[in-house]
Parts: C-alpha cells; sequence; structure tokens
C-alpha cells in the first residue's frame, strides 16, 4: 500500500506551508488548482492513483514548498476573480514544466485566455481522465533538450487562438504578431526540423489550434525543401497560419468533434474558406497571394473542391502547395478518441488523390512526408 495520501483528504484550501503530505513519494508531483472544491476532488479523484497530488482552491492563499512538475487548473476562465488568482500564482506556474487547463467552456475566447495565462496545453470541454493522464504522462520535453524547446510552440498557439478570439469578438487582428508566430515556427522548423516540430504539437495541443500549427509546419518545411525564396516562404507561412480562420465562427463542438459529421455540420464547415477571406480582405497587411490562399485551400485541379469550383491554371502555385500540407497535417493530426496515422500512410493516401493535386508536387513532397 502506498504512503501516499488520498488526495481529496488535501483537497481545498491547503493549511501551513501547502505542501502535500506525501513530499516523500518519489511519484511526480501535480499541483491542482480550481475554482471549486467538487472540481477540486474530480481532478484529484483521477490523478491520485499515478501521482502525489496537492489541491488548492483559486480563492485560498496558499505556499507550496515544493515545485509540482505540472500544474493542472480547471477553472471558468470568463470570471476575472479566477483570471486574477491564477495571475497571482503566476511566478508559481513558470516554474512548473507543464501547465495544464482544463476548459470548460470550449470556445475560442475561453482558449485563448488559458494560452494568455500560460498554459502549455489546453483540454477543452468535460474532464477527460484518460486525455489528462494522458498529457501527463508525455515526457513533457523532445530528445534535443534545447533550454526552452516549446517557446515557439506556445508563441504560435497563442497567435493561433487570439487570432480566433478576435474574430470571434470582432476585434482587429494582429496580422504582424501571426506573422511573427509563422516565422518562429520557420526558424524553429530550419534548426530542428520537421519530425521534431510535428511531435511536439500533437503533444500540447488538440483540435484546431493543433491542426493550424500542424499545417504551418509541413508547409515550412514543403517551402523548405523546394527551395523557395524567402518572400514566397513568407507567404506560405503566413497563408498557412490564416487558412482556416474562417472557422472563427463556427462551435468547437462542430470542428473538434470526434467522428463523422453529417451534412449540415459538413455544409457549415465548408463555408470556412470564404469567411476567411472576408474577415481578411479589408485587411491593408494581407496581400492578394494570402487571401487567395485562404479563399483556395480546399480547390482541386480538377475542379471538384470549393468553394469556387476552380481548376487547373486558375490555382496557383502556393495555394497547391498549401493545399497538399493541409490535407496531410489533417491526417496525422493527433486525437485522443483515434490512434495517429503513420506518415506513410497519410502520404499514400495523397498519392492516391489522382486528378486532384499537382502530380509533381506531390512526388516532391515524398521527401517531407516520410523523412525530412
Ligand atoms: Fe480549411
Ligand atoms: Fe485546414
Amino acid at each position: 500500500m502506498s504512503t501516499v495520501p488520498n488526495a481529496r483528504t488535501i483537497a481545498g484550501p491547503i493549511k501551513g506551508d501547502g505542501s502535500p503530505r506525501a513530499a516523500q513519494s518519489t511519484r511526480p508531483f501535480v499541483h491542482v488548482l480550481a475554482d471549486t472544491s467538487d472540481k477540486l476532488s474530480a481532478i484529484c479523484s483521477a490523478l491520485e492513483q499515478q501521482f502525489t497530488v496537492a489541491g488548492e482552491r483559486l480563492d485560498a492563499e496558499a505556499r507550496l514548498a515544493q515545485v509540482p512538475f505540472a500544474i493542472v487548473i480547471r477553472a471558468e476562465l470568463r470570471d476575472v476573480d479566477n483570471i486574477a488568482a491564477i495571475k497571482k500564482r503566476s511566478a508559481r506556474l513558470a516554474k512548473a514544466t507543464k501547465r495544464i487547463f482544463l476548459v470548460e467552456h470550449s470556445s475560442h475566447v475561453c482558449i485563448s485566455q488559458a494560452y494568455a495565462l500560460g498554459a502549455t496545453l489546453v483540454l477543452p470541454g468535460p474532464l477527460n481522465k484518460t486525455s489528462l493522464l494522458a498529457a501527463l504522462a508525455d515526457p513533457a520535453e523532445p530528445a534535443s533538450g534545447s533550454a526552452q524547446p516549446d517557446n515557439a510552440v506556445q508563441t504560435a498557439a497563442t497567435a493561433i487562438a487570439s487570432m480566433f478570439t478576435a474574430v470571434t469578438l470582432g476585434q482587429p487582428l494582429d496580422v504582424d504578431g501571426t506573422k511573427e508566430a509563422g516565422r518562429k515556427i520557420a526558424e524553429r522548423i530550419t534548426e530542428h526540423g520537421l519530425s521534431e516540430w510535428l511531435t511536439t504539437v500533437r503533444r500540447h495541443h488538440e483540435g484546431t489550434y493543433q491542426h493550424c500549427l500542424l499545417v504551418t509546419g509541413v508547409a515550412i518545411d514543403f517551402g523548405l525543401s523546394l527551395g523557395v525564396g524567402r518572400a514566397d516562404l513568407e507567404r506560405l507561412y503566413s497563408a498557412a497560419m490564416f487558412h482556416d480562420i474562417g472557422k472563427a465562427q463556427i462551435p468547437l463542438a462542430i470542428l473538434d468533434k470526434p467522428g463523422r459529421l453529417d451534412a449540415d455540420e459538413r455544409a457549415m464547415i465548408e463555408t470556412h474558406p470564404a469567411a476567411g477571406y472576408d474577415f481578411l480582405k479589408d485587411h491593408e497587411t494581407i496581400s492578394p497571394e494570402i487571401l487567395d490562399a485562404v479563399r483556395h485551400h480546399h480547390e482541386y485541379l480538377d475542379g471538384s473542391g470549393y468553394p469556387d469550383a476552380l481548376a487547373g491554371n486558375s490555382i496557383n502555385d502556393i495555394v497547391r502547395i498549401l493545399t497538399i500540407s493541409d490535407i496531410f497535417a489533417a491526417l496525422i493530426e493527433h486525437r485522443h478518441y483515434k490512434p495517429t496515422m503513420p506518415r506513410t500512410e497519410a502520404y499514400n493516401i495523397l498519392c492516391g488523390m489522382t486528378g486532384k493535386l499537382e502530380k509533381a508536387l506531390i512526388t516532391s513532397f515524398k521527401e517531407v512526408a516520410l523523412s525530412r
């Protein structure tokens, strides 16, 4: 029998120095913060078999003697008191390798708020024990062991979340910030390669934001492998960062729905390229090439795509590269409810899309898909 106490006995405001009573345990130490005792108990119960857990309500004053390797936070992020309470603990939060936010209202606004508060991972929706344990069990660092390997990922995830939020709230987009995040991804991939990017992103993000990060990474690496110039690379990563911005007005419940979409949901999803174009078209700093890529990234050479059923030469090179990157990224993304598709299998699916994608580009893409 373990010497670790039942975490529920320490859930709620912690007395004294706030140390978990199992400090002598060698099991990793996780600190849980929540805005109600019920939430605190539920999370502590989910974790206590594998971790030493200390719980603390956000409205309590507590100091931990020990730095946890992970902090799990579940709170209503539309409540200003909760936000203030989390901010007050920001110095302590920064010391934990993992800062996992369980966001109840899976709206772009709440997810964006979680990133702004320093989340390294956001898990939206009801408490999912399997996802949470998997996130905590994953090694936090890639093998490279570089000092702050997740900086580019976090900057980019925050940029994407803010972009979706700005659209939702009708606020101005931070175009320069988004492009800057794309540039950081390009730097990171140039230095560490695509595989490291894919692994890190899939470990830290779920759903729509993961998808945008993966597409951007794949598009950059595809561009690098093709030897495109600096200006084109910039167009490519900017287009990739913005490509699904039209999804900002589609509920996350549909965007991140496990399994198949019904006809109405599919029709709603298919509005996103034109909606994205409409959001962006009045921004002076967004070039016509980027606008074109956002609007047309679901077009196919045989005219079977949407929204404008473009065909052949009316689909330009940046769009063709982005479309291939988009499909590949969607196939290999990590979802907690299904196994991740191996890159070879995803590449074979692209090869099977005869007539829709440019054959020469698919051939060039092989190296990116399989070995970079
Ligand atoms: Fe899309
Ligand atoms: Fe996409």
